[in-house]
């Protein structure tokens, strides 16, 4: 069953409306679901799926053919074989077609053509150029690696270079629509479920393993998952990211291990490394810009384009788990993965409370707080930190963010450390201030003197009502 992703269907058959051809580029990480959305796209439409694998240019074009032959024979007159001489015939067959009708051709893993056929994208640049004004073509490239993809693309010296009219960039679910993807399929209480998507973030492909693998522990689940010795997601960081990176890929990873053992600036994570500032700064500019596996970080009431207060972190939330966890116990775990195992538990749930910090984030996003905030985002100085500060010119709220179950008497202590805090912010305003706790006891009483009080079960709340009901 194909869930969610109405955003993007939106874009796509907005696309599609549009008179004329249309080049568009579907990309996001390996596994996020840009298959699966160019498939449902293409579910009422006349259009053709072609899948670039790394083989002969002759042993695609006879699989290309078939699809033809299946999808389009209908239009095309009876003693018409599709048959191609090379990958250029084809594209000129698909651009005149489209003359006639609107046709959507997909081209899955169009990075792959790099090395079927590097020629092709010159040849293809030029036949777009020639043709596409008088055809209706909606040419789809779908690309896994994000780097290959932008080179392609954004390059200026290479010849696809500013023929991209549509970007859809497809990122992971985000935690509501995660939890109601896996409750859709399986029975997992709130609590349970941040702990997965601590690990699982909102792949759909690693979502589905939860319905296989969950038998009412979280922890036993990311055992069977990441730490057994046949655990199916043990290696996928590196089979991801292995070849994305290619011949560098170790400098990568040493920048990403660090940053996920909470080596966040640049400083830090020379001295971790052990490489130069200067060659670090490099490879973060590169991982937040060219990859976007990084996500730059500034506090709340800085200018991110002056400040130097800047922190990293891994945007997504799997690789986050995984190069925390399993890369950096690579050892450990072949010799001894019981041993591995028990590390991990020992320091899983300080990790989980910062995922939960990044939830409750979007959280107060999605929350009405009665004024429209300028920022909304963590704040850091020294070692003091605020999890969520949220303000425009006249309001500021500050939240606590605790993995915890908190009795009132511990909230009131909460609360009263943040008021400490607050002095901290060269913010003037009307100051409020708010926790979002994993159960808190007594936060009716809490809100009824004017403080923001919430726990899971009002996060999760969001749920509930469905982010938009798909259009017939
Ligand atoms: N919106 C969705 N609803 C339900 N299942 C989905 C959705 N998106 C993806 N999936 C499932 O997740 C898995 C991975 O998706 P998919 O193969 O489309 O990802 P991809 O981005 O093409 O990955 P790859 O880089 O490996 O090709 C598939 O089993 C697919 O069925
Ligand atoms: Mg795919």
């Amino acid at each position: 069953m194909f869930y969610d992703r109405w955003r993007e269907l939106e874009k796509l058959n907005e696309v599609y409306s549009f008179p004329g051809s249309s080049f568009l580029v579907i990309y996001g990480r390996r596994r996020v679901g840009k298959t699966a959305l160019a498939r449902e796209f293409l579910r009422d439409k006349p259009g053709l799926y072609f899948f670039v694998g790394e083989k002969d240019e002759a042993l695609l074009l006879e699989e290309y053919s078939r699809e033809i032959e299946e999808k389009l024979s209908h239009h095309l007159p009876p003693y018409v074989k599709p048959k191609f001489g090379s990958l250029e015939e084809l594209v000129e067959f698909l651009l005149d077609f489209s003359q006639e009708r609107k046709l959507v051709v997909v081209f899955d893993e169009f990075q792959n053509f790099r090395t079927v056929k590097p020629s092709f994208f010159s040849s293809l640049q030029r036949l777009w150029d020639e043709k596409k004004e008088t055809s209706n073509l909606m040419l789809i490239a779908v690309g896994s690696y994000v780097g290959m993809i932008k080179r392609i693309f954004m390059d200026r010296k290479e010849p696809l270079f500013g023929r991209v009219d549509e970007w859809v960039k497809l990122k992971p679910f985000d935690f509501w629509t995660s939890f109601n993807f896996v409750r859709s399929l399986v029975d997992v209480s709130p609590k349970d479920f941040v702990e997965l998507y601590s690990a699982l973030g909102g792949m759909p492909r690693y979502l589905l393993y939860v319905p296989r693998y969950y038998r009412g522990d979280s922890l036993k689940t990311l055992k069977a998952l990441f730490f057994d010795e046949f655990a199916p997601l043990r290696e996928e960081g590196l089979n991801v990211l292995k070849l994305e990176f290619g011949r560098f890929y170790r400098a990568h990873f040493s920048i990403l291990e660090a940053v996920s053992l909470g080596y966040v600036t640049p400083k830090e994570i020379s001295n971790k490394t052990g490489m130069k500032l200067l060659t670090v700064g490099k490879y973060l500019s590169e991982l937040t810009n060219h990859f976007e596996y990084l996500t730059r970080e500034v506090p709340a009431t800085e200018n991110p384009l002056k400040t130097r207060k800047v922190a990293y972190r891994i945007s997504d939330e799997f690789f986050n788990f995984w190069f925390r966890f399993v890369y950096h116990n690579y050892t450990t775990l072949e010799e001894n993965p019981e041993k591995a195992f028990e590390r991990f538990k020992a320091e899983f749930p300080a990790f989980v409370g910062k995922t939960y910090e990044r939830i409750a984030l979007d959280f107060v996003r999605k929350l009405d707080l009665g004024f429209e905030p300028e920022r909304v985002g963590r704040w850091w100085r020294g070692g003091e930190e605020i999890d969520v500060l949220t303000y425009d010119r006249k309001n500021i709220i500050l939240f606590e963010v605790k993995w915890k179950d908190l009795s009132l008497r511990d909230a009131r202590k909460v609360l009263k450390s943040l008021e400490r805090k607050a002095e901290l912010l060269p913010l003037k305003g009307d100051y409020r201030f708010g926790i979002v706790a994993r159960e808190l006891k007594g936060k009716e009483e809490l809100r009824k003197e004017g403080f923001l009080a919430f726990d899971l079960n009002d996060v999760v709340q969001y749920s509930l009502t469905p982010s938009k009901p798909r259009e017939p």
